[in-house]
């Protein structure tokens, strides 16, 4: 573990990514406007994309001192909201980028969620063929998950990250002083991620969550920087081994195929990502439980987490489970036709590649609609 204390006295973590084609520092703690600032410092323009939320909330404090600090800092605002995340905010963020001049030697920050992450992540991706772009990211998922590991993207109409590239940032800064801010359901939804990297990776991990609930829900700053800081170095570590998701790097999507098609099927409205990751992850259990991989006592341990998070463990009754199958057909991560789960040996150790039943999920899905 490689950590300091600033001069706040809060400890502040570091985590290296290092891939074939990439390294670069992800720096946790708070404050770090001043690690920002050093930061794009060596950049003669920068050009930071936030939304209208985040833009209102951190405006006066933030955004106004990076731009006196920085002079040759442009920024942008796009509308809140994952259909947002689209090709035509992609165009105005090109028409932006040009506009202001960005350069080849340019650097994009993404101020913001994962939606602003994956949009200037894309656009730094192809803009004038590839530029630098830095995360700052700003909700407990982003930090966790989507600042990291080079994924870019934008949704189709016919389902999420389409397309997209796989784009390193320079450097990622989770400055957890943002996380005051964020809406409890947004901060709950997140947390769904920080337990998913303990259930596939890691037991100890996964046990102290269970074991600092209270804490965690409080935002203990400890805890929460304890959290972002495991949770940044096994990613890190899954990235390093397959860059580019030919192999290991599928068990991050544990219980994402079952939660894409439910927030596919209720047309993203519903359900918040961490909120149909639950459900999915719950499906998965349910299924090793059945197998008998799994004990009850570990289902009932996981739906305990869940419901303190107020994340769902049942099923609308009105919901058409037919209809949320037909939704695997968007699977990206289909081989030869099938959709593959990613389940556990046990806790804290995923395994990948076996093809889907559908008639299980079919049932598991119908069981939590009637007993959760
Ligand atoms: P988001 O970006 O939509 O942010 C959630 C909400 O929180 C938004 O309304 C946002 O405006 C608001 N918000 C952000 N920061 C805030 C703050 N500090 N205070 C108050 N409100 C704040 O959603 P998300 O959950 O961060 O990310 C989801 C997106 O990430 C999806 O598009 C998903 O596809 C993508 N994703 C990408 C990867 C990857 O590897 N690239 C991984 C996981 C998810
Ligand atoms: N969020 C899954 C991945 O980065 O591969």
């Amino acid at each position: 573990m490689r950590s300091r204390i600033n001069h706040s006295g809060n400890v502040i973590y570091h985590v290296e990514v290092k891939t074939s084609t990439s390294t670069y520092p992800i720096t946790i703690g708070e404050p770090l406007l001043d690690s920002f600032k050093g930061f794009f410092k060596g950049y003669p323009s920068v050009f930071l994309l936030t939304n209208d939320t985040v833009f209102d909330l951190y405006n006066e404090n933030l955004i106004r001192q990076m731009e006196n600090d920085l002079p040759f800092l442009s920024h942008m605002t796009v509308p809140d909201g994952e259909r947002y995340k689209s090709i035509e905010t992609l165009n105005g963020i090109y028409e932006e980028l040009s506009s202001k001049g960005l350069g080849r030697d340019g650097c994009v920050i993404a101020f913001g969620g994962g939606v602003i992450g994956d949009l200037a992540g894309f656009a730094a991706a192809t803009f004038m063929r590839g530029v630098d772009y830095a995360q700052i990211p700003t909700t407990l998922l982003a930090m966790v998950d989507s600042s990291i590991g080079g994924k870019t993207g934008i949704n189709l109409i016919k389902g999420k990250n389409m397309v997209g590239s796989f784009h390193h940032p320079k450097a990622v800064f989770c400055d957890l002083s943002f996380l005051n801010t964020l809406p409890e359901r947004q901060f709950n939804a997140g947390v769904m991620e920080v337990i998913k990297y303990g259930l596939i990776l890691d037991e100890a991990f996964y046990r102290f969550i269970l074991a600092n609930r209270d804490r965690v829900a409080a935002r203990d700053r400890d805890v929460v920087a304890y959290l972002v800081y495991r949770c940044c170095e096994l990613k890190a570590q899954i990235v390093g081994q397959d860059e580019k998701d030919k192999g290991i790097r599928a068990i991050l999507n544990f219980g994402h195929t079952v939660g894409h098609a439910l927030e596919s099927y209720t047309g993203y409205r519903v359900y918040l990502h961490g909120e149909a990751v639950a459900l999915g992850s719950l499906v998965i259990i349910r299924h090793l439980v059945e197998k008998g991989v799994l004990s009850i006592q570990s289902l009932e341990e996981f739906k305990g987490i869940l419901g303190f998070f107020e994340l769902p463990t049942s099923l609308p009754s009105d919901f058409e489970v037919d209809a949320i199958l037909r939704h695997f057909s968007y699977d990206k991560k289909k081989e030869h036709g099938k959709s593959r789960w990613v389940t556990l040996r046990d806790v804290g150790s995923a395994e990948w590649g076996q093809a889907m039943d559908i008639e299980e999920v079919n049932s598991i899905l119908r069981g939590l609609q009637r007993n959760g």
